[in-house]
C-alpha cells in the first residue's frame, strides 16, 4: 500500500506551534510520509530558529526563504515558490495552520493544482475585514476540503458560510497539545532570574497588530499607558520586529526613557522562556491570537488590546477581557486584576492536548 504524502506548510511564529505536535504525532502513526515546508515568512533566529529547538521540529525539508515585504509581494513570493514544491513532490494533501499570509498562500497554491487543503484552526471569525488574518481565514476556508476547528463557535461560523458539514472536524486546540507537553520542560527557564522578576509581581505585555503599533498617535498613546500601568507593577515587553522598528522609526525611545526597569522591552523571547514568563505572571495584556488562547489554558488573566477577538470562548470559558485601546479602560481593567484573586475559567471542550491525534486519525479515514 503507497503511503499518502503530506506537506505541512509552516512559516510564521505562531505556525511552528501548531505543527510541532502534528508532525510528532504523524511520525508516531508511520502511516504518512511527510514533508515540512517553510516558506521564510519568520526568519530572524528568535522569530523562527529558536521554536525548532524548544519544540525539537524536524529541520524543514525546503526552506523558501521569502522573507518580509507587502502582502501581494509576500503571498506572490511564496505562491511562486511553493508551487515548484507541488509540482516536484506531487502530494495527496497539503495541510496550513492559521492564518497568517503563508497559510493563505500555500493554500491557494495546492487547490489550483487540484490538491486538496486541510485547514488546522478553521472557522475562527473577528468579522473585522480591516484585519489581514481574517481575510487570510475566510479565504483559506472557503478553499479547503477538510477543516478542523477549535471550538463550536468555529463550526457554527463555517456553516453559516454554507460549508458542508462533512468537511468540518471538531478536534480541538493543536496550540493547547505544545503547551501541555511543554509546561515541564519549560520549569527549566531562567528567565525570571535574567530578568530580575519574581513570580505573580509583574505583567507580561505583547504588541504587533499593524493597527496598533503603525500609526504614532496609536502606539504613543499605547506606550504612554504602560509607562502608567508601570508604576504599579512592572511591565515585561517582548517586543516583535516589527513593533520595534516602529518604536525606532517614530523616535519613542527616548520619549519614555525606554530601557527602564519598570518596563523592560526586551527582544523577542523562545517557546519555552516565553511560557514560563507567562505561566508566572501576575497578567498578560496582548494583541496575540495565541496568547489569549495558551493563558485561557494556563489560569492567567488577559487584557486583549483590540475591538474584537476571533476567539470569543476564551471570553466566555477563559481568562481573557477584550478591552481595545482606550488608556482608561486598559487602566481600570488592571486596577481590577490588582486587587482580585486569579479568576477561575473553565477548560473549553477538546483542549485537551490530544487534539493532534484526533487530526492524524482523521487524516488516515479521509479519502
Ligand atoms: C505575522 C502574521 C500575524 C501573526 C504574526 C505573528 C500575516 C498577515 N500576519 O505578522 O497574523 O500574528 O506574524 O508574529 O501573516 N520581521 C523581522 N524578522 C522576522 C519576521 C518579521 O524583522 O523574522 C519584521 C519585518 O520588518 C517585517 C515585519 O516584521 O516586515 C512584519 O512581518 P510579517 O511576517 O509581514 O508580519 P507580522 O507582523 O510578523
Amino acid at each position: 500500500m503507497t503511503r499518502k504524502k503530506i506537506i505541512f506548510i509552516a512559516g510564521a511564529r505562531p505556525n511552528f506551534v501548531k505543527v510541532a505536535p502534528l508532525i510528532s504525532e504523524i511520525k508516531r502513526f508511520r502511516r504518512f510520509n511527510y514533508i515540512l515546508v517553510h516558506t521564510g515568512q519568520h526568519y530572524n533566529f528568535e522569530m523562527s530558529r529558536v521554536f525548532f529547538q524548544d519544540l525539537e521540529i524536524p529541520k524543514p525539508d525546503y526552506d523558501l526563504g521569502v522573507g518580509s515585504g507587502s502582502h501581494a509581494w509576500q503571498t506572490g513570493k511564496i505562491m511562486i515558490e511553493f508551487e515548484k514544491v507541488c509540482l516536484k513532490e506531487k502530494p495527496h494533501l497539503v495541510i496550513v495552520v492559521g492564518d497568517v499570509n503563508s497559510t493563505l498562500a500555500c493554500s491557494l497554491v495546492a487547490v489550483k493544482l487540484d490538491i486538496p487543503v486541510a485547514h488546522v484552526e478553521a472557522g475562527l471569525r473577528s468579522f473585522d475585514r480591516e484585519m489581514p488574518e481574517e481575510i487570510n481565514r475566510v479565504v483559506t476556508d472557503s478553499v479547503s476540503s477538510i477543516l478542523f476547528t477549535h471550538s463550536e463557535e468555529a463550526n457554527r461560523n463555517l456553516i453559516k458560510e454554507g460549508i458542508s458539514r462533512k468537511k468540518i472536524f471538531f478536534v480541538g486546540n493543536v496550540m493547547i497539545d505544545t503547551l501541555l507537553e511543554s509546561k515541564v520542560k519549560s520549569q527549566k527557564s531562567r528567565i525570571l532570574e535574567r530578568l530580575k522578576l519574581k513570580k505573580e509581581q509583574y505583567a507580561v505585555l505583547t504588541l504587533h497588530r499593524p493597527s496598533n503599533v503603525d500609526k504614532k498617535n496609536t502606539l504613543e498613546n499605547l506606550l504612554r499607558t504602560f509607562k502608567i500601568i508601570s508604576q504599579k507593577i512592572p511591565i515585561i515587553f517582548p517586543a516583535h520586529p516589527r513593533t520595534a522598528k516602529q518604536i525606532r522609526k517614530f523616535h519613542l525611545n527616548s520619549k519614555f526613557h525606554i530601557p527602564d526597569s519598570r518596563f523592560q522591552i526586551i527582544s523577542p523571547l523562545g517557546y519555552l522562556d516565553m511560557l514560563y514568563l507567562v505561566t508566572n505572571s501576575k497578567f498578560v495584556m496582548t494583541d496575540s491570537g495565541g496568547i489569549q488562547e495558551e493563558t485561557t489554558i494556563l489560569g492567567v488573566p488577559c487584557l486583549t488590546l483590540r475591538k474584537n477577538t476571533e476567539r470569543p470562548v476564551t471570553v466566555t470559558h477563559g481568562t481573557n477581557t477584550v478591552v481595545g485601546i482606550n488608556s482608561k479602560r486598559i487602566t481600570s481593567e488592571v486596577k481590577k486584576i490588582l486587587s482580585n484573586n486569579r479568576n477561575y475559567r473553565k477548560r473549553p471542550k477538546l483542549w485537551d492536548g490530544r487534539t493532534a491525534g484526533r487530526i492524524v486519525r482523521i487524516l488516515d479515514k479521509v479519502k
